[in-house]
Order: structure tokens, then C-alpha cells, then sequence
């Protein structure tokens, strides 16, 4: 598997031998903010969102971008600028997307656990939507409305059941997952939210997990989808909005097993489904739109030779890109100098500083000769990536990078060290030595 060619060969490209992002070097990058770094590309965000435009041109319909994948504000305007809307699950996320500009009637609220804080500043904002996930939430939902004398414009998110034949901790449609309501308990949940003083339905939700890479799965959960709002309809509810989820997978991996559909296959499917249904459809891509547009740049620090293993350790640990330690999750390594075509390829342990074996990225990885100091990739790193780092061992949170054409530009900074130990308090009555 050629692992120095990468997967996003129409952003990344090598010029005079280093690997570039749109017109800028990411060894320049790397020479200039440091390592470890997120860079993200403009122009590969800008075409995977504007793929799903294409895709669903024919249908009334709003894309909301997942806030979850990727929240750095810098992308969120970018998004907003192509005129997406936002799919948010927490107050924090409403505000992020707020501040793009965007109104509240292209914000979609959902999560299976929002606090009745969250419900209150979410119908006051004038949300388009409330994704609600279970009976509970439902009646806090109309008290809360009913406090500020307002109505909550809901969807139910329906659990299908379906398998969505990814990984277990990332599916989210099966009878088991905490997620959504029973399919045998919707028509129900309809009804007894039409009784509420102070709630509207408006559309019927779904999201069976995330990184599908097979259109299988949806074609069942968009035919249920079909079939539930016809049933929802003739029991008397106004059903104007589908909510379809997010969750399409893109490729993190040289040679794929199962490559990931496209934005444009994916429309396809959803219109055959539902273009008939008179509905507006909404999707909530996250990583489909943010993952392919980032990187994370990264340095070896050392390669060090094991009783049978070489590892190669990196500048970046499992806090700053979690997804290996998580999920096993694939990345693909690549280095920022081109490696020569008959460089000689070992198998190595690529492996971040922190205190823990699943501080691992990649075990026995077959790539070009890998030496001290050199600075490599991990491909399709835009989403879910920088949003889940943590600052464990008190490494600070590593900055974001936004590329456009030839400029470049920080789009957060890395803190320094006190920024994190000054955010502790000592008590008064503890002695400072
Ligand atoms: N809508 C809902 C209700 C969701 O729960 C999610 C993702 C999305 C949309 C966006 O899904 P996407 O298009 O990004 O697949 N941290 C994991 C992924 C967690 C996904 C959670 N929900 C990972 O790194 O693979």
C-alpha cells in the first residue's frame, strides 16, 4: 500500500518535494507555528459542502452542518457563508452558531440529554427545530415553553432500528442504542405531543450513526422514514420536515475496503425516497463536510528500537487526535518530504508521549524510512479531531490552521502553559510553599 500518496490527492499535492496544502507548505507550517498543529484547507471544505448543495438541488432542502465535527468559529463562518445551517447539540454550540450570523430558524437543537437550561435558551433563541429523544423530554420541553409563554417547534427522533454496520460505539440506530424512540412507540409519542399546550410539531428526525460506508443501511432507514410520515400524516400531524441525520463516511485509508459513497449517490438515494413526500429535508453532515479538509501535522521526536518493534515516536499523543485510542480508528500517515520512490519500507509503531499504550496510532505501519525530526501527516483528521482533544498531562490544546490559496493563518492559538494552571485556584486556606 503506497502510503506516501495521499488520499486527498487534489488538495495535497508535492511540489519541489514537500507536500503542500492548496498553495502553502506544510513544512513552512510546521516551521512556523510549530508542531504538533491542525491545518485545514478552505477550498476542500467549500467543495464538500458544496457537493451536498449539488446532491440535493432538486429537493427543498437545508443542510446543517454538524457543529459537533468541527467547531472552530473560523469554520462554522465559512460554512455559514456558504449559506449552511447548523445542527447543534448544546447551548454552547447554539451560540457558536448564533455567532456566524446565522437565525435560529436554520438551527436545529438535538441530543439525547438536554438540560431544561438548554431547552429554555434553545426556544428562546427561536430554534427551527427541536430534535426530541425521548417522553420525558417531551413534557420538560412543554413546561419550559409553556414558562415563557412560547410554543417549541418539534421533530421526534425515531429509533428505526437498523444497523448502520459501523463501528458499535459510533452506531446509534439500533433498538439497544440510547438513542431516539422505539419505532413501535412514534405514533404515540405524535399523539401525545399534538396534546401538549405549548409544543408544534413540525418533522420527524432520524440518525442511525455515523461513517456509513454503505448506502444499504440507509435505504432502509429512508424508506422507514417515508412510511412513518405517511402514517404520522393520516393520524392528522403536520409533518413539513424530514430530518435525516448526518453520518455519510469518507475515506481514511489508502486503499479502501469499502469506499465511502458520495454526496452526490447519497442525494440520489434520499430523493428517490422522499422527493414525493412534500417535505423539507434536512441533513446534518459533520465529518463528510469537515474530515477530508484537515490534517494534523505532527514531528517525530525519537525512533526508538523495541525487542521486535521500531516505534517512531511523535510530538502528538492521543489528547490532541483521540480516535486511534478510541476506535482503532485508521488514519493514513504521510510525510511532508516526499519520500524517494526507492526508499526502503519498514514496519513501525507510531506512538505519541503520553502514559499510556493506547497512546498508539498506528502498530507495525509499513511507510517509506522514517527518521528523527522528520514531520508527517495524519490524513482526514478535519473532524472529530481538534473538538475531542483534552489537555491531558498538561499538554496544551494544539492550534488550528486555516489555509486559503497561498495565506495561512492561525484560526485558534495554541495557549501557553500558564493560561492552562492559572485557570486552577488554590484555596485561601492552603499554604502556597
Ligand atoms: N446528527 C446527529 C444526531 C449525530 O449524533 C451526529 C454524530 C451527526 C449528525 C453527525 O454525524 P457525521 O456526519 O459527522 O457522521 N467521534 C466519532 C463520531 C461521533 C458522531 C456522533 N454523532 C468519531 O470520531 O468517529
Amino acid at each position: 500500500m503506497p502510503c506516501h500518496k495521499p488520499i486527498q490527492e487534489d488538495m495535497l499535492t508535492y511540489q519541489a518535494g514537500e507536500l503542500h496544502v492548496e498553495g502553502v507548505s506544510l513544512q513552512h507550517i510546521a516551521d512556523f507555528f510549530g508542531t504538533p498543529a491542525y491545518v485545514y484547507s478552505t477550498a476542500t471544505l467549500t467543495q464538500r459542502y458544496q457537493e451536498f448543495e449539488t446532491a440535493l438541488a432538486g429537493l427543498d432542502h437545508m443542510i446543517c452542518y454538524a457543529i459537533k465535527a468541527n467547531s472552530n468559529q473560523a469554520i462554522l463562518q465559512c460554512l455559514a457563508n456558504l449559506g449552511a445551517g447548523f445542527d447543534a447539540v448544546s447551548e454552547g454550540e447554539i451560540i457558536r452558531a448564533l455567532k456566524t450570523g446565522v437565525s435560529g430558524n436554520r438551527i436545529v437543537f438535538a441530543g439525547v440529554g438536554k438540560t431544561q437550561k438548554e431547552l429554555r435558551f434553545a426556544v428562546q433563541t427561536g430554534v427551527c427545530q427541536i430534535n426530541v429523544e425521548s417522553e420525558a423530554e417531551l413534557n420538560a420541553l412543554n413546561e419550559v415553553a409553556q414558562s415563557l409563554g412560547l410554543t417549541a417547534p418539534i421533530a421526534v427522533r425515531v429509533n428505526p432500528d437498523i444497523d448502520a454496520r459501523t463501528h458499535h460505539k459510533i452506531s446509534t440506530g439500533r433498538a439497544n442504542d440510547k438513542f431516539g424512540i422505539p419505532i413501535s412507540r412514534i405514533r404515540d409519542i405524535y399523539q401525545h405531543a399534538a396534546s401538549q399546550s405549548h409544543l408544534k410539531v413540525v418533522g420527524l428526525a432520524m440518525h442511525i450513526g455515523s461513517q456509513l460506508t454503505d448506502l444499504a443501511p440507509y435505504r432502509n432507514a429512508f424508506r422507514t422514514a417515508r412510511e412513518l410520515v405517511r402514517a404520522l400524516r393520516s393520524d392528522g400531524h403536520e409533518i413539513h420536515r424530514l430530518d435525516l441525520g448526518g453520518g455519510l463516511g469518507i475515506s481514511y485509508h489508502a486503499k479502501e475496503e469499502a469506499v465511502p459513497p458520495t454526496a452526490a449517490e447519497y442525494g440520489a438515494l434520499i430523493g428517490e425516497h422522499v422527493s414525493d413526500l412534500d417535505c423539507q429535508i434536512l441533513i446534518e453532515p459533520g465529518r463528510s463536510i469537515a474530515g477530508p479538509a484537515g490534517m494534523l501535522l505532527t514531528q517525530v521526536i525519537y525512533i526508538k528500537s523495541g525487542e521486535a518493534r521500531t516505534f517512531a515516536v511523535i510530538d502528538a499523543a492521543m489528547n490532541d487526535l483521540l480516535r486511534p485510542a478510541l476506535y482503532n480508528a485508521h488514519h493514513q500517515i504521510t510525510h511532508v518530504r516526499q519520500p524517494s520512490s526507492a526508499a526502503a519500507r519498514c514496519p513501525y509503531d507510531i506512538v505519541g508521549p503520553v502514559c499510556e499504550s493506547a497512546d498508539t496510532f498506528a502498530i507495525q505501519r509499513s511507510m517509506p524510512m522514517i527518521n528523527q525530526g522528520d514531520v508527517l501527516i495524519f490524513e482526514a483528521a478535519g473532524a472529530y479531531g481538534a473538538v475531542m482533544a483534552s489537555e491531558y498531562n498538561t499538554r496544551p490544546l494544539i492550534p488550528e490552521i486555516l489555509v486559503h490559496n497561498d495565506q495561512f493563518t492561525a484560526i485558534r492559538k495554541r495557549p501557553n502553559i500558564d493560561e492552562i494552571i492559572d485557570r486552577d485556584h488554590i484555596p485561601s486556606w492552603m499554604k502556597i510553599r
